[in-house]
């Protein structure tokens, strides 16, 4: 019998970056609607700070699936299920690298302190382009276009992972280890 279930780490990885989107998302929306001010200021820093940290555990998940690759799809699976998932975690890896990399760059051109961007007042990471506000505006607007197809995409994986734990209640979100897991013979 094959692996049905994804691996500890890969499944450690899925949930910290859930956890830290959970977090650092609603952050970022309830930042930009602030006046300045010192609350605010450490707000734009542990959101920068948590998206920093997706975007790194994100490239590590990416070596890990390679390293280790995921279990084969459930067998309940429909071939257009199948396709479906393939493409909306597709969008969820590349969204989660595109957005933070554009916040990464249009904090970069907004203008950091000379040491860099602050990451949790504990180290910086450096700044990746010239000071150029204009640049920083267009770059940080795509970031919120970004987070908002990342959005469209997870709202599709919430709904398949509603789908297959409440309704069909068929074992596939114990692959990701919540809940009941089936165990499934390979074919
Ligand atoms: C997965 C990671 C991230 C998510 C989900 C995320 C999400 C968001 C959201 C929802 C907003 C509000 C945008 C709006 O309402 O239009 C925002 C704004 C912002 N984010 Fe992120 N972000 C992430 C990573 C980053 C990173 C890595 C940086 C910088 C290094 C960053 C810097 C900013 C800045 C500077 C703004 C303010 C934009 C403005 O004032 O218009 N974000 N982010
Ligand atoms: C920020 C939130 C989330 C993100 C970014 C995310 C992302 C992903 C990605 C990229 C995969 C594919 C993994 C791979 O094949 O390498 C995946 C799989 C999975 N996710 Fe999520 N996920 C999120 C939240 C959730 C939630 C809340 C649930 C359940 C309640 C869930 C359940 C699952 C399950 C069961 C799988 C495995 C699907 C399969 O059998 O192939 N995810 N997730």
């Amino acid at each position: 019998m094959q692996r049905t279930t994804y691996n500890p780490l890969a499944r450690f990885l899925h949930w910290s970056i859930f956890l830290l989107v959970a977090i650092g998302l609603p952050i970022g929306l309830i930042m930009v609607e602030r006046d300045f001010n010192p609350v605010t200021n450490v707000l734009y820093t542990v959101h920068w700070s948590i998206g920093l940290t997706v975007l790194l555990l994100m490239v590590v998940r990416i070596v890990v699936r390679i390293v280790a690759p995921p279990p084969k799809p459930a067998r309940v699976l429909t071939g257009a299920q199948r396709m479906v998932s393939s493409i909306v975690h597709i969008g969820l890896y590349v969204m989660l690298i595109v957005a933070p990399v554009l916040g990464w760059l249009g904090k970069s051109a907004y203008g950091a302190s000379p040491e860099g961007i602050s990451v949790f007042y504990l180290f910086h990471v450096p700044v990746l382009l010239e000071k150029n506000e204009d640049l920083a505006e267009t770059l940080l607007f795509y970031h919120g276009v970004a987070v908002r197809i990342f959005l469209a995409f997870l709202a599709l994986h919430l709904a398949g992972a509603f789908y297959h734990g409440v309704i069909a209640r068929d074992g596939v979100v114990g692959r990701m280890g919540i809940g009941r897991r089936v165990a499934e013979p390979e074919a």
